[in-house]
């Protein structure tokens, strides 16, 4: 049974057959997740240097699949209301 107060998010790195399946509170923060995750939005040096969240440096934008397009999203900016699929750059 599917609890109401989870969503699942489908996260998949480009270039790789990896993917990971995770379960989280509705409405978390995209950003959080994957950092908790260890699947970090970041590349290089920007692992460092970003702004943390605060939707300034666009830094930490991944793919969100939404109606049948990929989406260039801002992950801290995402907050998880329903089931997402998500590819990192
Ligand atoms: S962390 Fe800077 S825009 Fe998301």
């Amino acid at each position: 049974m599917v609890s109401k107060s989870k969503v699942t998010l489908l996260i998949r790195r480009s270039g790789s057959n990896e993917e990971s399946v995770v379960e989280v509170e509705r409405g978390e923060n995209l950003r959080k997740v994957l950092l908790q995750q260890r699947l970090t939005p970041y590349q290089g040096n920007k692992k460092i240097f970003n702004c943390h969240g605060m939707g300034i440096c666009g830094t930490c934008k991944v793919l969100v699949f939404e109606n049948g397009e990929w989406w260039d999203k801002r992950s801290c900016q995402i907050q998880c209301f329903k089931n997402l699929e998500i590819q990192l750059k």
